[in-house]
């Protein structure tokens, strides 16, 4: 039998996974609406408040406490081709821009994304795993992976340990801690 604490630790996790689960089903929705919003205030520079949609989640916790299962878990079973970079792997800005900035941003592979390619319903997600195992030295490769928060035609799972680290304060997220 398992203890209370226990019991709850389980149940708050599975409400996290809710929230993101709910999180990715409105994505495609409320980016849509954003980039109408970017696109109205051009014109009107005044009109429309801020969104609260965030492009990309943060999951963070302990190592081993199923992080990384839970993100790629969730979006398979949700349909999604799951693309995984290590930000710790990559080094520089340049990587970086090589190995997401491109695919996340071009159009082509948006409209992927978007499951309009092939008349077959896929989607792409990006898990950008160990976000706080970047180098200190690293503000590029943050910088970086900002951008391609900013620009992402798909949603984002960032990962780190660290919920508290500069680096990742640094990224407007949606956060899930302790996943
Ligand atoms: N819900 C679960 N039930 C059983 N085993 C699990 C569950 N979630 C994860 N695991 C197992 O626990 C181990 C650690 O999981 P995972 O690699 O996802 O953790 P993590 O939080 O990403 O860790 P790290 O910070 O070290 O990357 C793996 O072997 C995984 O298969
Ligand atoms: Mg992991």
């Amino acid at each position: 039998m398992e203890s209370s604490k226990v019991t709850k630790a389980r149940e708050q996790k599975g409400c996290k996974v809710k929230r993101l689960e709910a999180w990715l089903g409105s994505w495609h929705r409320e980016n849509a609406a954003l980039e109408a919003a970017a696109a109205a205030r051009e014109k009107a520079p005044k009109g429309q408040a801020a969104s609260t949609f965030h492009k990309a989640a943060l999951l963070s916790g302990p190592p081993g406490v199923g992080k990384t299962s839970t993100a790629k878990v969730l979006l398979q079973a949700l349909n999604y081709d799951v693309v995984e970079l290590n930000a710790s792997d990559t080094r520089s800005q340049k990587q970086l821009q090589a190995f997401a900035g491109d695919m996340v941003g071009n159009t082509s592979i948006a409209d992927f994304a978007d499951g309009k390619v092939g008349g077959k319903q896929r989607k792409l997600a990006l898990i950008m795993d160990e976000c706080d195992g970047m180098s200190a030295g690293d503000r590029g490769g943050m910088m970086a992976l900002l951008g391609v928060i900013k620009a992402s035609k798909m949603p984002i799972i960032c990962i780190c340990n660290d919920r508290q680290s500069a680096k990742v304060n640094t990224l407007d997220l949606m956060t899930f801690d302790d996943i």
